[in-house]
């Protein structure tokens, strides 16, 4: 049979990983496959660059574009990135001209998922994305197929390796999170522009997609909850060491009541979960299905390798033939399922609170939570303040809702005698 002719848009650490990967393992890859898998052309910003790449017998392109429409190409791989641009433009322009499409976008399909999936149906070809989620992790096969007899009710994980590694380095050597981030970026761990996993973003586009095929639902970015890792403090971390915590940046979806609910935000996490000890750059996703009960999945969430062995997969099953719709449902089916407003959210909390060691300051904060009817579990002062200074006092609740939490916080954090603003991590029973 005719191998299958790729055309690859984006040559970066993903794109060299792929064309290495197919270039390494073309053997067994055909014998998979049923067919052999080539990259035909490639399109990438700077042609010039040195690459060391086995790219001899292939044609370059300069206008990504133009693989949509290039005879020649059977399928085409999209590994440029961002929402919109080119990378979108190619993938539409390749659905519509019935080529199938392989991304690792998931900037791109957390926005416009469900108009591609639409597309992709509309136009009879498919669109595969396991490189999207947790780089190296099959989590997409994982929920889609192994996993597709369950109604799944909640997914979780460590979806962003570089805010893994920073809350990691921070507990191993008690540094606070700018001195990691800097050490992080000379080391190349950390983008130059680290708002994108700092502050969470990242992960949520990866929650987004997750959830929609975890709760076969059109892509919901915009209902994701999302808060980084910059307001995590050294002191945050000792504490959590001390409750049998620690934290980690968590990406949750799960049915409630409410609907279903997504979050990303740092969380304190008991010390014996298996999750809690997923540690440095790893991606860890766990996956609760009503027959299978809990499943776990832990591997490397980026890189040449890791994200390269998930585009290589989707291309296999492009090549047999073999490619489940992109949210494990047709486009038409997708579960009309509102979504919970984080406010409802119910969950326990610790507090830390910078006061004036005063006598009454305790009777003041604790005033305020019984007005909203949060109780405490445990309450922390660990120094006694050496003159006037300002001490630290920690509270752990009870289960609450989170919008008593947040009226509570704005009342407590204007007492006079309050010198700080709280800061907040949320508990999460796993
Ligand atoms: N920047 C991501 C991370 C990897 O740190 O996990 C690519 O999504």
């Amino acid at each position: 049979m005719r191998a299958l002719q790729v055309g690859l848009a984006g040559l970066g650490t993903v794109g060299g990983g792929v064309v290495r990967l197919l270039a390494a393992h073309a053997d067994v890859i055909a014998e998979r496959a049923g067919r052999a898998i080539r990259v035909a052309a490639v399109a990438a910003r700077d042609r010039a660059k040195q690459r060391d790449l086995p790219l001899n017998d292939v044609r370059w392109v300069d206008d990504a574009r133009a693989l949509a429409t290039d005879t020649s190409i059977d399928v085409v791989v999209e590994v440029i990135g961002g929402a919109d641009g080119v990378a979108r433009e190619l993938t539409e322009a390749a659905l519509k001209a019935k080529k199938p499409v392989v991304t690792a976008n998931k900037a791109m399909l957390a926005l416009h998922g469900t108009a591609l999936a639409r597309a992709a149906e509309a136009a009879g070809v498919p669109i595969a994305c396991e490189a999207a989620v947790a780089g190296g992790i099959p989590i997409v096969k994982a929920l889609r197929e192994g996993l597709a007899a369950n109604r799944i009710e909640r997914v979780f994980g460590i979806l962003n390796g570089t805010c893994n590694y920073i809350l990691t380095q921070m507990q191993e050597s008690g540094r606070g999170f700018a001195e990691v981030l800097a050490e992080a970026q000379k080391l190349g761990y950390a983008e130059a522009d680290p708002s994108f996993d700092v502050d969470g973003i990242d992960a949520a586009h990866k929650l987004a997609v997750l959830a929609g095929i975890a709760f076969n639902r059109p892509v919901d970015f915009g209902a994701v909850h999302i808060e980084g890792i910059r307001a995590v403090d050294a002191i945050d971390i000792d504490y959590a060491r001390e409750l049998g915590y620690r934290i980690k940046l968590l990406a949750i979806a799960r049915r409630t009541r409410d609907g279903i609910e997504q979050r990303v935000h740092p969380c304190m996490v008991d010390a014996e979960q298996a999750i809690a000890h997923v540690d440095g750059v790893f991606n860890a996703v766990v996956a609760e299905g009503d027959f299978v009960d809990r499943t776990m999945y832990v591997g490397r969430g980026a890189g040449a390798g890791p994200t390269a062995s998930a585009v290589v997969a989707d291309l296999i099953d492009v090549a047999r033939g073999k490619v489940p719709p992109l949210y494990g449902v047709a486009a038409a089916h997708l579960a009309d399922i509102p979504a919970a407003p984080m406010e409802r959210h119910v969950g326990e909390y610790y507090v830390r609170l910078t006061v004036a060691d005063r006598p009454g300051v305790i009777a003041d904060v604790s005033a305020v939570l019984r007005d909203e009817r949060i109780s405490i579990e445990s309450l922390l002062q660990r120094a006694r303040a050496v003159s006037d200074e300002a001490v630290p006092v920690v509270m752990v609740t009870h289960e609450t809702e989170e919008a008593a939490m947040r009226r509570a916080l704005a009342k407590i954090g204007a007492l006079a005698s309050v010198t700080a603003p709280p800061c907040m991590i949320r508990i999460e029973q796993l």
